[in-house]
C-alpha cells in the first residue's frame, strides 16, 4: 500500500496539524509505503515573503523529523525539489473542468480571509491532486478539512483515465472520525491562518500565554459544566491521560472544575507531551548540513518514482512525439 501526504510551510505547525496529519502519518510507518513532504509551492500562495517560506521549509522539515517520522522507513523532500509535479499539472489542468475548481470551499474561505485570490490559489486543488497522483499515491492521510480536494483529486484522476487510458490509481482519504478536528483557542477550527493555534514548539512562556487564552464561559468553580460544550476540556482530553481526564470530566459535571486550574494543568501536560521530540527539533534546527543532507537524498528517491509517472503520461498525452 503506498501512502502519501503533505504539509504546508505556511506557518508554525500546530498541534492540529499534528493530530490531523502528521501523527496518522507517523503511525501509518511500517504498514506501507510512506511518502511525506512538505509542500512549499502551495505555500507560496499565502506566503509571500522569501525569509519566511524558506525558514518555515526547513523547519516544518525538522519538526516531522523530530516528531518520528524516519527517513530510513520513509521517502521525505520537500515539493519543489520534485519539478515534474508542475509538468503533471499542467496535463492536468488540461482535463480539469472549471466548474470542479469554482466549487472548492477552501478557495471561497480563504478568499473571505484576505489571501489574494490568484490562480494559483485557484488552482490549488490541481497542483494537490498532481502530488498525489504523481506517485500513484492509495491512502492519503489528511484532517477533515482536506476531505473535498481529495475527492477533486480522484474526479480528475478518473477524468484523465477516461480521456488517454488507464494511468492513474484512484486516491482514498484516511480521516480518522474521532479526531477529525482540532478546536483552537476561540473554539473554531485550529489553523495557522486563524490565529487560534497551539504551536508543538513554542517556547514555554508562549505555551502559557496560548494556554491562557483558550475562551471559556463565565462559570464558576463550584457550577455544574459541560464539559462536552467547553472548549477547554475538548483540547484537554487530546493531551490527557484517560484516568485524568475521566476526574476532570467528574468536576465538570458535579461541579469543581475551575478553568484557571485546567489551564495550568494543560500547560505542563502539553509541555511534558512534546518535551522528546522538542529536544530533537532543537538537535536538527542546529544542524542544518545533516537536515539538508536527509532531503536531498529524499528528493532522489521521489524523483525516481515521479520519473515513472511523467514518463508514462507524456506517453499517453501525446507529448513524446
Ligand atoms: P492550517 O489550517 O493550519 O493552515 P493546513 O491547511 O496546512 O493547516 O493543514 C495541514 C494538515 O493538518 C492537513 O492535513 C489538515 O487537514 C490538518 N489540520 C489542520 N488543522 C487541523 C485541525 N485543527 N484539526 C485536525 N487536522 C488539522
Ligand atoms: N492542501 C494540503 C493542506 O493544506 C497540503 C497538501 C498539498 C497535501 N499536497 C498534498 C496533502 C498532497 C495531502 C496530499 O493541508
Amino acid at each position: 500500500m503506498r501512502i502519501l501526504s503533505g504539509i504546508q510551510p505556511s506557518g508554525k505547525l500546530h498541534v492540529g496539524n499534528y493530530f490531523g496529519m502528521m501523527k496518522p502519518m507517523i503511525e501509518n510507518m511500517g504498514r506501507g509505503e510512506l511518502f511525506a513532504f512538505v509542500v512549499n509551492f502551495h505555500a507560496l500562495t499565502s506566503v509571500q515573503d522569501r525569509d519566511r517560506l524558506a525558514q518555515d521549509t526547513l523547519e516544518a522539515a525538522a519538526d516531522f523529523l523530530a516528531l518520528g517520522l524516519d527517513p530510513e522507513q520513509s521517502v521525505f523532500w520537500v515539493q519543489s525539489d520534485v519539478p515534474e509535479v508542475t509538468e503533471l499539472m499542467w496535463y492536468l489542468s488540461s482535463v480539469t473542468p472549471m466548474g470542479l475548481l469554482e466549487r472548492c470551499h477552501s478557495y471561497k474561505d480563504k478568499v473571505a480571509k484576505g489571501i489574494l485570490s490568484s490562480h494559483g490559489l485557484f488552482s490549488y486543488p490541481v497542483l494537490m491532486a498532481a502530488d498525489i497522483l504523481l506517485f500513484q499515491a492509495e491512502v492519503v492521510p489528511v484532517g477533515k478539512d482536506q476531505k473535498q480536494h481529495l475527492e477533486v483529486a480522484r474526479d480528475i484522476a478518473i477524468k484523465f483515465n477516461n480521456t488517454f487510458g488507464e494511468t492513474f490509481v484512484l486516491p482514498e482519504p484516511q480521516i480518522s472520525e474521532n479526531l477529525a478536528t482540532v478546536p483552537g483557542t476561540d473554539g473554531a477550527k485550529m489553523s495557522k491562518s486563524y490565529g487560534n493555534t497551539i504551536g508543538i514548539f513554542q517556547t514555554a512562556k508562549q505555551l502559557k500565554k496560548n494556554v491562557m487564552s483558550i475562551v471559556t464561559d463565565a462559570a464558576a468553580i463550584e457550577d455544574v459544566k459541560d464539559p462536552d460544550a467547553c472548549n477547554l476540556y475538548n483540547i484537554f482530553k487530546i493531551f490527557a491521560p484517560a484516568e485524568r481526564t475521566a476526574e476532570v470530566r467528574d468536576l465538570y459535571l458535579n461541579g469543581g472544575a475551575g478553568y484557571g486550574y485546567v489551564k495550568l494543568e494543560l500547560v505542563d501536560i502539553l509541555w511534558e507531551y512534546f518535551r522528546e521530540a522538542r529536544a530533537k527539533r532543537d538537535e536538527l534546527v542546529g544542524d542544518q548540513g545533516y537536515l539538508r543532507e536527509v532531503l536531498a537524498a529524499g528528493a532522489v528517491k521521489a524523483r525516481s518514482h515521479a520519473a515513472k509517472t511523467i514518463d508514462l503520461v507524456r506517453d499517453k498525452v501525446g507529448i513524446k512525439y
